[in-house]
Protein backbone atom coordinates (compact mmCIF):
# COMPACT_ATOMS: atom_id res chain seq x y z
CA UNK A 1 0.00 0.00 0.00
CA UNK A 2 1.04 3.48 -0.33
CA UNK A 3 0.41 3.86 3.03
CA UNK A 4 3.03 3.03 6.02
CA UNK A 5 1.32 4.32 9.34
CA UNK A 6 -2.28 3.96 7.85
CA UNK A 7 -4.21 0.51 7.30
CA UNK A 8 -7.09 0.62 5.06
CA UNK A 9 -10.17 -1.78 3.63
CA UNK A 10 -13.06 -1.34 2.57
CA UNK A 11 -15.69 -3.50 2.70
CA UNK A 12 -19.15 -3.53 2.22
CA UNK A 13 -19.56 0.23 1.50
CA UNK A 14 -17.97 0.50 5.07
CA UNK A 15 -14.02 1.98 5.07
CA UNK A 16 -12.08 1.34 8.19
CA UNK A 17 -8.95 3.57 8.95
CA UNK A 18 -6.84 2.31 11.46
CA UNK A 19 -3.91 4.66 12.38
CA UNK A 20 -0.60 1.77 12.83
CA UNK A 21 1.83 3.29 14.90
CA UNK A 22 1.46 1.16 18.05
CA UNK A 23 5.07 1.05 18.77
CA UNK A 24 4.31 5.28 19.94
CA UNK A 25 0.86 4.79 20.78
CA UNK A 26 -0.22 5.71 17.35
CA UNK A 27 1.00 9.02 17.70
CA UNK A 28 0.47 11.56 15.11
CA UNK A 29 3.64 12.54 13.22
CA UNK A 30 3.86 14.89 10.16
CA UNK A 31 3.96 11.23 8.04
CA UNK A 32 1.04 10.27 9.57
CA UNK A 33 -0.86 13.14 9.10
CA UNK A 34 0.26 13.57 5.28
CA UNK A 35 -1.61 10.10 5.27
CA UNK A 36 -4.50 10.96 6.41
CA UNK A 37 -5.02 14.60 4.61
CA UNK A 38 -4.35 12.14 1.16
CA UNK A 39 -6.27 9.45 2.17
CA UNK A 40 -9.53 12.11 3.09
CA UNK A 41 -8.99 13.29 -0.31
CA UNK A 42 -9.41 9.72 -1.77
CA UNK A 43 -12.21 8.84 0.35
CA UNK A 44 -14.13 11.70 -0.67
CA UNK A 45 -14.17 10.53 -4.21
CA UNK A 46 -15.31 7.30 -3.85
CA UNK A 47 -18.59 6.75 -4.11
CA UNK A 48 -18.11 2.76 -3.37
CA UNK A 49 -17.46 4.00 0.08
CA UNK A 50 -20.95 5.23 3.05
CA UNK A 51 -19.25 5.15 5.73
CA UNK A 52 -16.19 5.83 7.43
CA UNK A 53 -14.57 4.29 10.79
CA UNK A 54 -11.53 5.46 11.79
CA UNK A 55 -9.97 3.58 14.81
CA UNK A 56 -6.16 2.86 16.11
CA UNK A 57 -4.04 -0.53 15.87
CA UNK A 58 -3.11 -2.34 19.03
CA UNK A 59 -5.25 -2.65 22.36
CA UNK A 60 -3.82 0.28 23.82
CA UNK A 61 -4.74 3.48 22.16
CA UNK A 62 -6.62 4.85 19.67
CA UNK A 63 -4.09 7.80 19.43
CA UNK A 64 -2.37 9.04 21.98
CA UNK A 65 -1.60 12.55 20.65
CA UNK A 66 0.51 14.64 18.55
CA UNK A 67 4.05 13.05 18.19
CA UNK A 68 5.74 14.96 20.64
CA UNK A 69 9.31 14.07 19.44
CA UNK A 70 8.69 15.49 16.11
CA UNK A 71 7.20 18.88 17.53
CA UNK A 72 9.79 19.55 20.73
CA UNK A 73 12.59 20.87 18.24
CA UNK A 74 9.95 22.91 16.31
CA UNK A 75 10.05 26.70 15.98
CA UNK A 76 7.30 29.27 15.93
CA UNK A 77 6.56 29.26 12.82
CA UNK A 78 7.24 26.07 12.02
CA UNK A 79 4.19 25.10 15.11
CA UNK A 80 1.93 27.45 13.87
CA UNK A 81 2.52 25.59 10.23
CA UNK A 82 1.84 22.39 11.86
CA UNK A 83 -1.29 23.28 14.06
CA UNK A 84 -2.82 24.80 10.22
CA UNK A 85 -1.92 21.71 8.80
CA UNK A 86 -3.39 19.45 11.28
CA UNK A 87 -6.61 21.60 11.78
CA UNK A 88 -7.00 21.80 7.55
CA UNK A 89 -7.12 17.45 7.97
CA UNK A 90 -9.16 17.31 10.61
CA UNK A 91 -11.39 20.05 8.72
CA UNK A 92 -11.15 17.97 6.04
CA UNK A 93 -12.29 14.81 7.90
CA UNK A 94 -15.54 16.36 9.32
CA UNK A 95 -16.39 17.63 5.82
CA UNK A 96 -16.18 14.48 4.42
CA UNK A 97 -19.76 13.31 2.50
CA UNK A 98 -19.72 10.42 4.13
CA UNK A 99 -20.35 9.94 8.18
CA UNK A 100 -17.32 9.70 9.88
CA UNK A 101 -17.43 7.17 13.35
CA UNK A 102 -14.37 7.11 15.96
CA UNK A 103 -14.12 4.03 17.41
CA UNK A 104 -12.33 4.47 20.20
CA UNK A 105 -10.26 2.07 21.49
CA UNK A 106 -7.96 3.53 23.88
CA UNK A 107 -6.04 6.89 24.84
CA UNK A 108 -7.49 9.56 22.83
CA UNK A 109 -5.03 12.17 24.18
CA UNK A 110 -4.84 15.50 23.12
CA UNK A 111 -4.52 14.96 19.03
CA UNK A 112 -5.83 11.69 18.93
CA UNK A 113 -8.87 12.94 20.96
CA UNK A 114 -8.91 16.36 18.65
CA UNK A 115 -9.10 13.41 15.77
CA UNK A 116 -11.98 11.73 17.40
CA UNK A 117 -14.07 15.22 17.58
CA UNK A 118 -13.41 16.22 14.40
CA UNK A 119 -15.51 12.88 13.89
CA UNK A 120 -19.22 12.62 13.59
CA UNK A 121 -19.95 9.82 16.24
CA UNK A 122 -17.42 8.48 18.81
CA UNK A 123 -18.09 5.04 19.90
CA UNK A 124 -15.57 4.08 22.75
CA UNK A 125 -14.78 1.07 24.27
CA UNK A 126 -14.65 0.57 28.23
CA UNK A 127 -10.95 0.84 28.02
CA UNK A 128 -11.30 4.34 26.24
CA UNK A 129 -9.39 7.23 28.04
CA UNK A 130 -9.83 10.74 26.88
CA UNK A 131 -8.15 13.71 27.41
CA UNK A 132 -6.09 17.07 26.39
CA UNK A 133 -2.82 17.15 28.29
CA UNK A 134 -1.05 19.65 26.31
CA UNK A 135 -1.04 22.30 29.25
CA UNK A 136 1.27 19.43 30.92
CA UNK A 137 3.89 20.27 27.27
CA UNK A 138 3.32 24.10 27.70
CA UNK A 139 1.24 24.37 24.77
CA UNK A 140 -2.40 24.41 23.98
CA UNK A 141 -4.54 22.33 21.87
CA UNK A 142 -3.99 22.88 18.24
CA UNK A 143 -5.83 20.52 16.09
CA UNK A 144 -9.21 21.85 17.04
CA UNK A 145 -9.08 21.11 20.56
CA UNK A 146 -10.33 24.24 21.98
CA UNK A 147 -12.72 25.01 19.79
CA UNK A 148 -14.30 21.27 18.99
CA UNK A 149 -13.83 20.53 22.72
CA UNK A 150 -16.15 23.61 24.05
CA UNK A 151 -18.82 22.75 21.35
CA UNK A 152 -19.10 20.08 22.20
CA UNK A 153 -19.22 19.22 26.06
CA UNK A 154 -19.18 22.98 26.74
CA UNK A 155 -17.05 26.04 28.14
CA UNK A 156 -16.70 25.12 31.58
CA UNK A 157 -16.23 21.65 31.26
CA UNK A 158 -13.53 22.31 28.22
CA UNK A 159 -12.20 24.67 29.94
CA UNK A 160 -11.58 22.32 33.09
CA UNK A 161 -10.08 19.21 30.83
CA UNK A 162 -7.54 21.64 29.48
CA UNK A 163 -6.89 23.91 32.56
CA UNK A 164 -6.08 20.27 34.58
CA UNK A 165 -5.07 18.30 31.90
CA UNK A 166 -7.71 15.30 33.56
CA UNK A 167 -7.77 11.85 32.02
CA UNK A 168 -11.46 10.86 31.75
CA UNK A 169 -12.83 7.44 31.51
CA UNK A 170 -15.46 6.46 28.58
CA UNK A 171 -17.83 6.67 31.79
CA UNK A 172 -17.35 10.13 32.12
CA UNK A 173 -16.73 10.98 28.49
CA UNK A 174 -20.36 9.69 27.99
CA UNK A 175 -21.65 11.84 30.83
CA UNK A 176 -20.45 14.91 29.71
CA UNK A 177 -21.84 13.97 25.91
CA UNK A 178 -18.04 13.38 24.58
CA UNK A 179 -18.66 9.95 23.88
CA UNK A 180 -21.94 8.87 22.14
CA UNK A 181 -22.22 5.41 23.80
CA UNK A 182 -20.26 2.98 25.58
CA UNK A 183 -19.08 -0.58 24.54
CA UNK A 184 -17.08 -3.70 25.82
CA UNK A 185 -13.59 -3.71 23.98
CA UNK A 186 -14.36 -6.69 22.33
CA UNK A 187 -17.92 -5.33 20.74
CA UNK A 188 -16.05 -1.95 19.75
CA UNK A 189 -15.73 -2.59 15.87
CA UNK A 190 -18.99 -4.84 15.58
CA UNK A 191 -21.25 -2.14 17.56
CA UNK A 192 -19.13 0.66 14.62
CA UNK A 193 -19.86 -1.39 12.25
CA UNK A 194 -23.77 -1.78 13.50
CA UNK A 195 -24.08 1.99 13.54
CA UNK A 196 -22.43 1.87 9.76
CA UNK A 197 -24.87 -0.13 8.81
CA UNK A 198 -28.21 1.45 10.01
CA UNK A 199 -27.14 4.05 8.61
CA UNK A 200 -26.47 3.09 5.10
CA UNK A 201 -30.09 1.95 5.57
CA UNK A 202 -31.22 5.36 5.64
CA UNK A 203 -31.93 7.51 2.18
CA UNK A 204 -27.83 8.68 1.72
CA UNK A 205 -29.34 11.79 0.37
CA UNK A 206 -31.20 12.64 3.74
CA UNK A 207 -28.08 11.93 6.07
CA UNK A 208 -25.75 13.87 4.08
CA UNK A 209 -27.76 17.12 4.01
CA UNK A 210 -28.66 16.15 8.03
CA UNK A 211 -24.57 16.32 8.01
CA UNK A 212 -24.01 19.58 6.10
CA UNK A 213 -27.26 21.17 7.87
CA UNK A 214 -25.21 20.73 11.43
CA UNK A 215 -21.68 21.23 10.28
CA UNK A 216 -22.46 24.66 8.22
CA UNK A 217 -25.49 25.92 10.68
CA UNK A 218 -23.81 25.10 14.10
CA UNK A 219 -21.35 27.76 13.02
CA UNK A 220 -23.36 30.63 12.48
CA UNK A 221 -26.16 31.71 14.10
CA UNK A 222 -29.69 30.15 14.53
CA UNK A 223 -31.31 32.47 12.35
CA UNK A 224 -28.77 31.94 9.34
CA UNK A 225 -28.25 27.67 10.83
CA UNK A 226 -32.31 27.59 9.90
CA UNK A 227 -32.50 29.13 6.97
CA UNK A 228 -29.78 26.91 5.67
CA UNK A 229 -31.51 24.17 6.66
CA UNK A 230 -34.99 24.96 4.96
CA UNK A 231 -32.45 25.09 1.39
CA UNK A 232 -31.20 21.62 2.03
CA UNK A 233 -34.31 20.53 2.93
CA UNK A 234 -36.15 22.31 -0.40
CA UNK A 235 -33.18 20.89 -2.15
CA UNK A 236 -34.32 17.08 -1.32
CA UNK A 237 -37.88 17.46 -2.92
CA UNK A 238 -35.40 17.41 -6.22
CA UNK A 239 -34.34 13.76 -5.35
CA UNK A 240 -35.34 10.51 -6.13
CA UNK A 241 -34.84 9.51 -2.34
CA UNK A 242 -37.34 12.05 -1.30
CA UNK A 243 -40.01 10.51 -3.47
CA UNK A 244 -38.81 7.06 -2.86
CA UNK A 245 -38.81 7.42 0.81
CA UNK A 246 -42.19 9.15 0.91
CA UNK A 247 -44.26 6.25 -1.41
CA UNK A 248 -42.25 3.68 0.46
CA UNK A 249 -44.19 5.02 3.32
CA UNK A 250 -47.57 5.81 1.92
CA UNK A 251 -47.41 2.11 0.17
CA UNK A 252 -46.31 0.46 3.99
CA UNK A 253 -43.28 -0.78 2.75
CA UNK A 254 -39.94 -0.48 2.64
CA UNK A 255 -37.66 2.14 0.75
CA UNK A 256 -35.03 1.49 -2.22
CA UNK A 257 -32.59 4.11 -1.58
CA UNK A 258 -30.33 5.23 -4.84
CA UNK A 259 -28.81 8.22 -3.16
CA UNK A 260 -29.78 10.11 -5.66
C1 LIG B 1 5.33 10.58 20.86
C2 LIG B 1 4.52 8.95 22.25
C3 LIG B 1 3.36 9.70 22.49
C4 LIG B 1 3.23 10.96 21.82
C5 LIG B 1 3.23 7.88 23.63
N1 LIG B 1 4.42 7.84 22.97
N2 LIG B 1 2.58 9.01 23.34
N3 LIG B 1 5.51 9.40 21.45
N4 LIG B 1 4.26 11.36 21.02
N5 LIG B 1 2.14 11.73 21.96
C6 LIG B 1 5.42 6.77 23.02
C7 LIG B 1 6.21 6.81 24.31
O1 LIG B 1 7.21 7.76 24.24
C8 LIG B 1 6.74 5.39 24.36
O2 LIG B 1 7.83 5.29 23.48
C9 LIG B 1 5.61 4.58 23.77
O3 LIG B 1 4.81 5.50 23.01
C10 LIG B 1 4.73 3.93 24.81
O4 LIG B 1 4.27 4.94 25.70
P1 LIG B 1 4.52 4.88 27.30
O5 LIG B 1 4.52 6.28 27.78
O6 LIG B 1 5.67 4.02 27.62
O7 LIG B 1 3.19 4.12 27.76
P2 LIG B 1 2.43 4.25 29.16
O8 LIG B 1 3.42 4.34 30.28
O9 LIG B 1 1.43 3.17 29.17
O10 LIG B 1 1.69 5.66 29.10
C11 LIG B 1 0.69 5.89 28.14
C12 LIG B 1 0.39 7.42 28.06
C13 LIG B 1 1.70 8.16 27.81
C14 LIG B 1 -0.26 7.87 29.38
C15 LIG B 1 -0.60 7.60 26.92
O11 LIG B 1 2.37 7.56 26.69
C16 LIG B 1 1.53 9.61 27.53
O12 LIG B 1 1.28 10.40 28.42
N6 LIG B 1 1.68 10.00 26.24
C17 LIG B 1 1.66 11.39 25.84
C18 LIG B 1 0.24 11.89 25.83
C19 LIG B 1 0.18 13.35 25.44
O13 LIG B 1 0.73 14.23 26.12
N7 LIG B 1 -0.50 13.66 24.29
C20 LIG B 1 -0.64 15.00 23.83
C21 LIG B 1 0.49 15.35 22.90
S1 LIG B 1 0.38 17.04 22.40
P3 LIG B 1 9.17 4.50 23.89
O14 LIG B 1 10.07 4.74 22.73
O15 LIG B 1 9.64 5.07 25.19
O16 LIG B 1 8.71 3.07 24.01
C22 LIG B 1 -0.76 17.07 21.17
C23 LIG B 1 -0.97 18.40 20.51
C24 LIG B 1 -1.87 18.32 19.30
O17 LIG B 1 -1.37 16.11 20.83
C25 LIG B 1 -1.89 19.61 18.52
C26 LIG B 1 -0.65 19.89 17.75
C27 LIG B 1 -0.73 21.18 16.95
Amino acid sequence: SDYQNLIFENQDGISVITINRPKALNALNADTMGELDRLADTLAKDPAVKVVIITGAGDKAFVAGADISYMQPLGAVEGREWAKFGQAVFNKIENLPQPVIAAVNGFALGGGCELAMACDIRIASEKAKFGQPESTLGIPPGFGGTQRLARLVGKGRAKELLFTADMIDAAEAYRIGLANKVVAPEELMDAAKAMAQKIMSRSPIGVRMCKVAINEGLDTDLETGVAYEAEVFGLCFATADQKEGMAAFLEKRKPNFTGK
